[in-house]
């Protein structure tokens, strides 16, 4: 115990005789082992350096062995890093022998990295000793970009498994006279890659579909809007995320009701044809109902089966269905529901009337010509047999006429008769 630092032959007696000396050895077995190695002092690392090699936001981190270490031996040197996670928002640490690392910032946010020296083996007693200081890299965001120009809204929809669509919106603040990109990387790609084709809104880039370019699932995709404008450079705005979890399922195409003799009603369905498996999907059904009463209940019924039984105990009650199906969390974080699908009903009452409308208004429109056929007809006969009936009339008078005309004028001469054809016809009858 020649070994004791003045601070504990002092503090030692003193517990003493207060009772505390657990305490005091708690003290003492820690203050032993720390004296254990003071024979090397660990230094932090140096020329630690953050390198952006196009693939955005990964970042190449190095650093040196601290050179007062350069020379040592019997020694296990070991790094303690840490960096701001800016997608996750927290510290990661990791310990490791190696001098450079990869991760991926969001390179619109600080980036912040600090590194420890740790050593351990022979030189140390085999005790871990952290260097207690760290050295510390904090890059700031490039200034760069019109402040308030970065897309905003950013969206991935990865529709039935098959087509990924990203769209975003833009600032108010960005000039309309912005072309506007988007750039992609994952890791088993070299340098970032643009959008293969745009999705235009009015002539303005809103998105983008990979449709010929199909993505990695179960991967981090990192995505980059940025662009141009006739007043400088807009803001970049970075986004991240794996496109298994962006999942919209197309609607349930195929349903069928079927009743069976026990008054059971079956409704079943089947999803499109798609790379979705039916494992991996879950389902809900809205139901309709309207009583024999005419009360109606509207339920949202979720199964893990493309199926749903239920009874139905009146034949003047009336049940219709809707189905929207996604992924389940067995096989993805989180997915998007599908539209509904369409509705169908038993009894098929509703699509009876839906497809007797039309008929009937062909019907009307049947009706309505022949009616006016008719009533063009009648009018026709009837202006006919009135012209007839005059025309009857004028030659009676005529003929009533004609005796006294012939004695009256026939002598004066029958030239005079003569212009009247018909007249002149009758007299000859
Ligand atoms: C290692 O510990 C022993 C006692 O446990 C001590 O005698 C020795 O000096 C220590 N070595 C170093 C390098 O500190
Ligand atoms: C947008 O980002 C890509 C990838 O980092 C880069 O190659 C391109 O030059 C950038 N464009 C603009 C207008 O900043």
């Amino acid at each position: 115990e020649n070994t004791l630092t003045p601070a504990l032959r002092y503090i030692l007696p003193m517990a003493n005789r207060s009772g505390g000396l657990p305490l005091l050895m708690l003290i003492f077995i820690t203050w032993r082992d720390s004296m254990r190695c003071c024979a090397v002092t660990a230094d932090p690392p140096e020329d630690l350096a953050i390198l952006d090699p196009g693939r955005l936001g990964r970042l190449e981190i190095t650093w040196s062995p601290p050179s007062s270490l350069m020379n040592i031996t019997k020694c296990l040197l070991q790094y303690q890093l840490e960096y701001f996670n800016t997608y996750k928002n927290r510290w990661e640490t990791l310990r490791m022998p190696g001098r450079t690392y990869s991760a991926q910032f969001d390179l619109s946010k600080d980036v912040q990295v600090r590194v420890s020296t740790i050593l351990n083996g022979e030189c140390t007693n085999n005790t871990a000793i952290k260097s207690k200081e760290y050295t510390e890299v904090v890059k700031k965001p490039p200034s760069t970009g019109i402040w308030d120009t970065e897309a905003k809204e950013f969206m991935c929809v990865y529709h039935n498994m098959e087509n990924l669509e990203c769209t975003w919106t833009r600032s108010l603040k960005t000039p309309a006279s912005s072309l506007q990109n988007l750039y992609f990387w994952h890791k088993s790609l070299e340098q970032a890659v643009e959008c293969p084709s745009y999705i235009l809104s009015d002539g303005v880039r809103m998105g983008c579909n990979f449709s010929g370019k199909p993505l990695p699932e179960f991967t981090d995709i990192y995505f980059c809007v940025n662009g141009s404008s006739s007043e400088g450079p807009l803001k970049q705005a970075f986004f991240s995320m794996q496109i298994q979890n962006q999942v919209k399922a197309s609607a349930p195409d195929k349903l069928y009701l079927q009743t069976s003799s026990d008054r059971q009603l079956e409704f079943y369905w089947t999803n499109p044809a798609g790379r979705l498996h039916v494992h991996c999907l879950e389902w809900e059904v809205r139901h309709h109902h309207v009583g024999a009463d005419g009360k109606i209940s509207l339920n949202h019924i979720h199964t893990k089966t493309p199926s749903l039984t239920l009874l139905f105990s009146d034949s003047n009650e009336r049940h219709c269905f809707q189905v929207r199906s996604r992924l389940n969390s067995y096989c993805v974080d989180k997915s998007f529901w599908s539209d509904w699908s369409h509705e169908t009903c038993h009894p098929v009452l509703e699509n009876v009337k839906v497809t007797l409308e039309p008929e009937l208004n062909f019907v009307s429109v049947y009706i309505y010509i022949a009616v006016a056929i008719i009533v063009t007809l009648v009018v026709l006969l009837s202006v006919w047999a009135t012209i007839n009936m005059r025309r009857a009339g004028l030659e009676k008078k005529v003929d009533s006429l004609l005796p006294k005309l012939l004695t009256k004028h026939f002598t004066q001469g029958v030239s005079k008769i003569y212009s009247g054809k018909k007249i002149w016809t009758d007299v000859i009858i």
